[in-house]
This record gives structure tokens, sequence and C-alpha cells, in this order.
């Protein structure tokens, strides 16, 4: 039961970095980040697949869900066990996983056009995981704590291996249903 719970946790306090992906797929679009310039390699910086659209949007609907999900913890939960910690250092938390999760995404698109490859090819590991690395990342660079409690210490080992196997299966999904509605060039 332990386990489940610590399963569910590492799923509802990522929620927050997954949501600006699937976001930034709906929204974006038109002017791209990098203004379509390219470095001295001859490839574009980040590519067409990543425009300001997709980034604001993405940021502004990850954290707007985060809030909610704070909101309904602090009002719903007497145990704690659900809550983002007490304000305002969720609310940095959340505001560090939404940012975080994109940048990790700006990088991913980054590494990918220095390594020759056009926008939107597959790059396993580096596309399912970029946004969870990014968010934890930056999350540990503003609130060290609230990463380590959560996905380091004790069952957190539990949150972290559930996100680990869990957010390819979901990416893969959310991914398809984009491709299905037009709104990606690809299933992946
Ligand atoms: N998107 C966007 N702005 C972002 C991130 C995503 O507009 N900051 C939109 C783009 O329409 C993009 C789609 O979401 O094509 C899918 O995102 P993703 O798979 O991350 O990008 P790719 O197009 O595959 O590009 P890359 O090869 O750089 O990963
Ligand atoms: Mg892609």
């Amino acid at each position: 039961m332990d386990l489940l719970i610590a399963a569910l946790q590492g799923l509802w306090f990522i929620f927050p970095a997954m949501v600006p992906n699937s976001a930034a797929v709906l929204l974006g679009g038109g002017v791209p980040i990098d203004l379509g310039r390219r470095l001295k390699d001859g490839s574009r910086i980040l590519g067409d697949g990543k425009t300001w659209a997709g980034l604001i949007g993405g940021i502004i609907t990850g954290i707007s869900v985060g809030l909610i999900q704070y909101g309904a913890a602090e009002i719903l939960d007497p145990t704690g066990v659900w809550s983002f910690d007490p304000f305002p250092s969720g609310i940095y938390a959340i505001a560090a996983l939404a940012c975080g999760a994109l940048m990790g995404d700006l990088f991913g698109s980054f590494i990918k056009r220095r390594l020759g490859m056009a926008q939107g090819a597959k790059l396993p590991i580096l596309d399912m995981y970029n946004f969870v690395a990014g968010a934890l990342l930056l999350t540990m660079v503003v609130q060290r704590e609230w990463v380590v409690t959560r996905f380091v210490y004790g069952a957190g080992m539990v949150s972290l291996l559930t996100i680990l196997i869990v957010v390819p299966l979901l990416h893969r999904g959310t991914n398809i249903i984009g491709y299905r509605l037009g709104k990606k060039k690809v299933p992946w």
C-alpha cells in the first residue's frame, strides 16, 4: 500500500512537468524560438518544432495545472501527503517543474540539431526523458529539498522509478493523440 502511494505521489508531483509538453503541441506553432537562425555547423539552433507559442503556452498551462493541484491538496488533504509544500515554496517548485520541463525539451532539440538530425527525427532516450530531467534539475537548483525528499530518499526511489517507467508510455500515448489531431507530423 505504501509502495502504491509512493508510485502515485511520483506521478502527482511530476504532473506539472508533464503538462507543458503536451500543451506545447496543442498551442504551439508560428514563430520559432531560434528565429530561423543556424549555428556554424549549418544546422538550426533549435528548429521549427520549438516555437514561442509552445514555450509560453506550455509554461502557463503547466503552472496553472500545478496551482490547481496545489490548491486541491491544501484544501482536501489534511495529511499533507499530496502537498506541494506550504506557500511559497510549493509554488516555486511548481514553476520550476513547468519551466524546467520545457528547458529540457529545448535542450533535447539543441542536441538533436547538433547531431544533424532533422526536426521530428526520433532519438529515443533523449525524447522520452529530456523534460523530466530538465524539470527535476531546475527544481533541484531552486528547491533541492523538495526534490530529494520526494524523489530520492526512502520511498522517493519508488516515486522516481514509477515516473521513469510511466512517463515514456504517457509520452507515446499523447504523441499518438497529437498526431491523430493533426498537431504533430509524426506519432512520436
Ligand atoms: N511545439 C512548439 N513549441 C515548443 C515545443 C513543441 O510549438 N516549445 C510543438 C511543435 O509544433 C512541434 C510539436 O509541438 O512540432 C511536437 O514537439 P516535439 O516532438 O518536442 O518537437 P519536434 O517537432 O519533434 O522537434 P525536435 O526534433 O526538435 O524534437
Ligand atoms: Mg519530437
